[in-house]
């Protein structure tokens, strides 16, 4: 199985994980052949990326740290309860509280807690799967620090709503594929406080979620807003929750660009480290994060191509690596498994899209 751009060059190919949508519906089923109608139907639908099953990646499975089930079923509440007329003046506790519980309970059970997120969504559904997603990379950076059950519960609800403010500004205003105006800029980093009174009227929300809606766009040099705090007086929560954001904007797909890869926002994040980010956090949270997913296509220093087959959780720069093309680009008639960590001399260079 892997990861695929969806276009025609995927025609005649098995979709090898289930669609659903974010009412809960099945879009697609696994085995689904994907003929040009089908694809075309998807892309309308605003999907950029499918799971395949092939020649090249048969046998390769790709662990989900969270099951698609339970994630779609909690990004469809998060869409349903964001939609809700009241969300622009409070929350409900419960509901969210609920929301936290279950997705807490799946990662504390998951024994790989190497974060694969399957992460086939619509273009349309990005800020209900963002907000699930962003709580879940803050709930694995807590656990990593040693938070306790109950701050684990406050830092995955204030996660999840980090922009509920956004709610009570303009549509348009968010979804702008251009540069905003200076002013629309400053109307924007407006979610911060209304997020922030939201979450105060909220009755049952405590300060952790608070101040992660007013601080998540701080950052460790003073350069964020909206205050410019520096370094530790920017929360804890808020500090974890800003990695956890970034990250999850820029591997997304959006509408006007496509996301980055793991491994290159990896290295990007990592030059940013003590500037905007905290250096602790991005540690403990890039401890759990695929820089090469199983299924990334790879290139080596050799000019070999493959895909990752498997992980290192030791030496994640160091996985097994199916070598599919030689050097000279030509597909080799078996492919070959190669364990980096046996292998010194040789090294990923490139992730390489086929
Ligand atoms: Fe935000």
């Amino acid at each position: 199985m892997r990861k695929v751009g969806l276009g025609d060059s995927i025609n005649g190919s098995i979709l090898a994980r289930t669609i659903f949508t974010l009412d809960n519906d099945v879009l697609l089923t696994a085995g689904t052949v994907l003929t040009s109608r089908v694809i075309k139907k998807l892309l309308d639908y605003g999907i950029t990326e499918v799971y395949i099953e092939d020649e090249m990646s048969q046998g390769i499975a790709v662990p989900e740290t969270i099951k698609e089930e339970i994630l779609t079923m909690v990004k469809s509440q998060v869409k349903a309860m964001m939609t809700l007329p009241e969300i622009k003046t409070s929350v409900d506790v419960n509901k969210v509280t609920e929301l936290i519980e279950k997705l807490l309970t799946e990662i504390l059970k998951s024994d790989d807690v190497i974060i694969n997120l399957s992460d086939i969504r619509s273009i349309d559904d990005y800020t209900f799967s963002h907000s699930v997603n962003v709580s879940i990379f803050s709930l694995i950076t807590g656990i990593t620090l040693d938070f306790s059950r109950e701050s684990l519960k406050d830092l995955g609800i204030g996660s999840l709503l980090h922009d509920v403010g956004k709610v009570m500004i303009d549509k348009k205003l968010l979804d702008k594929p251009s540069v905003l105006t200076l002013s629309e800029y400053e109307e924007v980093k407006r979610h911060t406080f209304y997020g922030y009174d939201i979450l105060r009227n909220s009755p049952g929300i405590g300060p952790m979620a608070h101040s992660i809606a007013l601080y998540h766009h701080e950052r460790v040099d003073g350069s964020g807003y909206p205050y410019s705090l520096k370094g530790r007086d920017i929360p804890l929560a808020a500090r974890i929750t800003a990695v956890a954001d970034v990250y999850d904007a820029l591997t997304t797909t959006r509408s006007y660009r496509k996301g980055m890869h793991p491994s290159h926002v990896i290295d990007y994040m990592y030059s940013l480290s003590d500037k905007h980010f905290d250096s602790r956090i991005l540690k403990a949270f890039f401890q759990h994060i695929a820089n090469y997913p199983i299924g990334t296509g790879v290139i080596l220093n050799t000019g070999e191509k493959g895909i990752i087959s498997e992980y290192n959780h030791v030496m994640p720069n160091r996985p097994v690596v199916r070598i599919l093309f030689d050097a000279k680009g030509n597909k080799l008639s078996r492919y070959i498994e190669r364990d980096l960590s046996r292998k010194p001399e040789c090294r990923i260079v490139d992730v390489w899209d086929f």
